[in-house]
């Protein structure tokens, strides 16, 4: 089978070296790919949110089976444009990425089937957002509907910041994602995310994940779109997974259906977790971003066969197989970011890092220039290692980048502390 994966990030390298070992695979292209996903796919010029040109390339190259990584070409009818197409593709439709689309979407939905969420209204005027902000107390979470890139969230800590917060989003901050708001209820806890695949009725948990969205160590400095993840999550004992996939999971994907649009794909869960409980804070509608570079590098089964299971509604056949331990990655970051920083800069010795024991280097921004490998974005690799324990993964990816020769680089150096104390604690 021939396959078109879209995207061009740490996450799609990720899918695409867990795809290309599969034995349904004949062809893999990747658009638009990067220099290290070059290795192991054809990569094609057309951009992720080019639905017309990547469907005229898939009917060109009779692909059998197209896969979006990132939130927008779903949000916007990717795989409804395929299947309208006659070729198969790994959901959700337009309509389950709602889950992701419209943050106030899947309250109302959570309020109307009972899934533990946060207490929250809808607006779109001001001065009743702010009254209703007011009698929330503090903190207070203000979010645009919309897709707004991982920026329309705002934690506010003063009633000041929450009134500043809403005028800016109905002034257009976020654009169109800010036409209408949330304001809800500050949940309290550790956030872990949860990822399980359903074909609309059956749903298979993957496993769990953890990241670090702070720039400097400790958590500290500025927030970014992540600068490490490790999975398992300690956090996630297997108690509070099943809480997650019998009280958010399943009933989600069952109201789903019930509503006519049932949901296929990957149903990302991001939760806050106190006394054992989880809470539902947000779905993802795709594989989380760094979260895929630690989950597929633990998965056994074949990934392909699984993405068209759940394209078939044959999800229920299937078991899965992970390794027993866990995975770590640490991302590269060019100095600067998540500020201004430069492009262009050598990274060199990546192949004797990535030939370590366990290791393997995810490309995130990365361009190929006379040769040679280059920055080319912020966060441009996530080096990534499995490992028995979490420790052990986290020795060998800190091992791998302190064999890249980047001096233009850097990363934190205590990715999985949370997890790393947490089972020092718990053996006493
Ligand atoms: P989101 O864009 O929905 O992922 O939100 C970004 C981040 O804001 C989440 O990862 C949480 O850390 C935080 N957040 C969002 N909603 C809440 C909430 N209701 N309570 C506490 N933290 C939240
Ligand atoms: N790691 C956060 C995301 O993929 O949205």
């Amino acid at each position: 089978m021939k396959v078109l994966l879209v995207g061009s990030g740490g996450r799609e390298h990720a899918l695409a070296a867990s795809i290309a070992k599969s034995p349904l695979l004949t062809k893999l292209y990747c658009a638009p790919g990067n220099p290290g996903i070059a290795k192991i796919a054809e990569c094609v010029a057309i951009g992720a949110g080019d639905i017309d040109a990547l469907l005229a390339f898939a009917k060109e190259k009779r692909i059998g089976f197209a896969i979006s990584g990132p939130e927008l070409p779903l949000v916007a009818g990717f795989f409804d444009r395929f299947e309208a197409a006659g070729i198969k593709a790994f959901g959700p439709s337009a309509a389950g990425a709602q889950l992701e689309g419209s943050k106030g979407f899947v309250r109302d939905l959570c309020a109307e089937f009972g899934i533990p969420g946060a207490a929250y209204k809808r607006f779109r005027q001001a001065e009743p957002a702010k009254s209703f902000a007011a009698s929330l107390g503090l903190p207070v979470v203000i979010k645009a509907d919309g897709l707004a890139a991982g920026k329309g969230v705002i934690i506010a800590e003063t009633r000041e910041q929450a009134d500043t917060a809403i005028d800016e989003m109905f002034a257009g901050a976020f654009g169109k994602a800010g036409a209408e708001i949330v304001v809800e209820e500050y949940l309290e806890g550790e956030e872990a995310s949860f990822f399980a695949l359903t074909d609309g009725e059956a749903v298979l948990p993957l496993a769990g994940a953890q990241d670090h969205k702070r720039a400097y160590d400790g958590d500290k400095g500025p927030n970014t779109g992540g600068m490490g993840a490790y999975s398992p999550a300690p956090v996630l004992s297997p108690e509070v997974a099943e809480k997650a996939l019998e009280k958010i999971v399943k009933p989600t994907v069952a109201a789903m259906k019930q509503r006519g649009t049932p949901y296929q794909g990957v149903l990302y869960a991001g939760l806050m977790i106190k006394d054992g409980e989880p809470k539902l804070i947000e779905y993802n509608c795709r594989f989380g971003d760094p979260e895929a570079q630690v989950l597929l590098p633990r998965l056994k089964t074949d990934l392909l066969a699984m993405l068209i299971a759940a394209r078939e509604a044959t999800l229920g056949d299937l078991k899965l197989e992970w390794s027993g331990g866990a995975a770590l990655t640490v991302v590269m970051a060019a100095k600067g970011y998540p500020g201004d920083y430069a492009k262009g800069s050598e990274i060199r010795r990546l192949d004797t890092a990535a030939a370590l024991d366990g290791v393997s280097i995810f490309h995130a921004g990365t361009a190929q220039k006379d040769g040679a490998i280059v920055a080319n974005g912020g966060r441009v690799l996530n080096v990534t290692a499995v490992g028995g324990t979490i420790q052990e993964a986290k020795d060998r990816a800190y091992a791998a980048v302190d064999a890249i020769d980047w001096p233009e680089g850097f990363c934190r150096r205590d990715i999985g502390w949370r997890a790393i104390r947490r089972k020092t604690t718990d053996q006493g």
